[in-house]
Order: structure tokens, then C-alpha cells, then sequence
């Protein structure tokens, strides 16, 4: 990636009306080739409870583990703006928590900014980190970390009320300071008055195509998982069929004896192997029991 996208190579993107790539990133090599592809920000998303854990839902996730996977992900991007995700009950119990939680994203895991999931009622905690120089992405809609509240992984917004709502969310966030907000199973019509009322970007992901930038879940976009795949995602590649099929030739290749080939062996040289077979004669002795 030639330049290092900021805050405010977002702000200038939505102005232009250049359209951001994020895309989730757990480790090391997936967040070097995505930021040498180009996309612009990786989000360290709490999703790897489910897609890299195995968890039901994103609720397990500690700080702990978001710090560890942060730490991976900085290291490997180049140029592009690293989010992590504030884990459940990481920022809701009080403001200061939730500054301490983000410093530890920060310095630890060496990230730009943090998102957290909530609308108005994360007004005064956004304002607090923002004061404290800490870029706060938004997350409003389908909040994986409120999954129990809402009996399920259920698109938002989809009453005039709730939509109305929404937006308000929305609007205080901006108010409060936030630098880009996440519209997470949204009705599409929603999605783009919001888009449209709010200065700062929004990141879609099932929120239909008005947004200023797209979001998916790497695991999902790649092909790299077999169970359930929600209705929004678009698979860019079937990593799974690779993985399966490659682990299957291995196997019969080792069960052939072709692998390991002569490419792959080391030998002696020739004055060596010499040595070596009149030292083994000479050791005398039988193989070991
Ligand atoms: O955790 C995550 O991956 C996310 C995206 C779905 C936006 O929050």
C-alpha cells in the first residue's frame, strides 16, 4: 500500500466519494497480504471468538486474547489503519474502564483506534476516549455482543421506529466524536439516510450498498469456514476446498512414500557418507530395542 491511511484519509475518502475496504484480520500473514492488496483498514474484529475460536457467539472474547490477535495484526500492516475490537463488558461498566481497555488495545496491541458497539447511551464513553486521543469507531444495528437480547443474528432497524432510532444512534456518536460508524444488518434504505445525514463514514456490512465503505469478516470472504454463512457475505474465494484438497494429497503422498521427494532431501556429501558408513561399522551393535 503506497500511503498509511488515518482518520482522516477516511474523512477525505467519504468526501471525495472514494468507497473504504475493511476487512476483519486475526494474524500476522493475513494482515500483511491484505494491506499489500490495498485495503484500507483491517479490523481486528471481536468476530474471532467465532470464526478463529470456535465460540457460538463473540461474547467469550477477553481483552486478553483481543490484545494478543491486535498485536499480530499491527505488526503485519503495512499502511493500512488497524481497528480493534472492545470485547464485551470491556467499556460498558464505566467510562474508565473503557479508557483503560482502549490503552491497552493501543499500547499493547499496537492498534489506531478502537470500535465499540452501542449507539446513544456510548455518547459520554466515545467523548471520553476521543479526549483522551483515541480514535473510536461506532457499531449500531445487529451488536453481536447483545446477540442474547436480541434472540438471535436478526437484521435492526427494520420498523419506521427503530429505524428512526437508528439514526439518532447515529447522529450522537458522530456528536460525541466518533470517526466512522459500522452499520451492521441494516435495511439498506436506512443505511443510506444515515450515510447521507452524517458527515464522518460509514462502514456497511448487510447494510446495503449507499455506505462509504464495505465490511467483511475475513474467515467468511475467503471461503475459510463450513458452517453457517450469513445471507450478506460474498465469498471472494473457497479457501476451505483448497485446504481440504491439498491436506488430501498430502496424505496420500506420504502414504505412497512420494513425499518427501528427492527436491525436498538433504543428503551427505560424498567424503562424509564415506566416514560416516566406517564409523557406523565400526560402532558395530544392533539397532536399539
Ligand atoms: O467483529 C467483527 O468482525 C465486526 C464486524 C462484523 C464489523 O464487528
Amino acid at each position: 500500500m503506497a500511503r498509511t491511511v488515518t482518520v482522516r484519509t477516511l474523512a477525505n475518502m467519504k468526501r471525495a466519494g472514494e468507497k473504504i475496504a475493511m476487512l476483519t484480520a486475526y494474524d500476522y500473514p493475513t494482515a500483511k497480504l491484505l494491506s499489500e492488496a490495498g485495503v484500507h483498514v483491517l479490523l481486528v474484529g471481536d468476530s474471532l471468538g467465532m470464526v478463529v475460536q470456535g465460540q457460538p457467539t463473540t461474547v467469550p472474547v477477553t481483552l486478553d486474547h483481543m490484545v494478543y490477535h491486535a498485536s499480530l495484526v499491527s505488526r503485519g500492516a503495512e499502511g493500512a489503519m488497524v481497528v480493534a475490537d472492545l470485547p464485551f463488558l470491556t467499556y460498558q461498566v464505566s467510562a474508565e474502564e473503557a479508557l483503560r481497555s482502549a490503552g491497552r488495545l493501543m499500547q499493547e496491541g499496537g492498534v489506531h483506534g478502537v470500535k465499540l458497539e452501542g449507539g446513544r447511551e456510548m455518547a459520554k464513553t466515545v467523548r471520553r476516549l476521543v479526549d483522551a486521543g483515541i480514535p473510536v469507531m461506532g457499531h449500531i444495528g445487529l451488536t453481536p455482543q447483545s446477540v442474547h437480547t436480541f434472540g438471535g443474528f436478526t437484521v435492526q432497524g427494520k420498523t419506521a421506529d427503530r429505524a428512526l432510532e437508528m439514526m439518532e444512534d447515529a447522529l450522537a456518536l458522530e456528536e460525541a466524536g466518533a470517526f466512522s460508524i459500522v452499520l451492521e444488518a441494516v435495511p439498506a434504505e436506512v443505511a443510506a439516510e444515515i450515510t447521507h445525514r452524517l458527515s464522518i463514514p460509514t462502514i456497511g456490512i448487510g447494510a446495503g450498498p449507499h455506505c462509504d465503505g464495505q465490511v467483511l469478516v475475513f474467515h467468511d470472504f475467503i471461503g475459510y469456514t463450513s458452517g453457517y454463512i450469513p445471507k450478506h457475505n460474498k465469498r471472494y474465494a473457497d479457501l476451505a476446498s483448497i485446504i481440504r484438497d491439498a491436506a488430501r494429497q498430502y496424505i496420500e503422498e506420504v502414504a505412497q512414500g512420494v513425499f518427501p521427494g528427492e527436491e525436498q532431501t538433504v543428503h551427505l556429501q560424498d567424503g562424509e557418507l564415506r566416514l560416516f558408513q566406517s564409523m557406523v561399522a565400526r560402532h558395530g551393535g544392533g539397532a536399539r530395542e
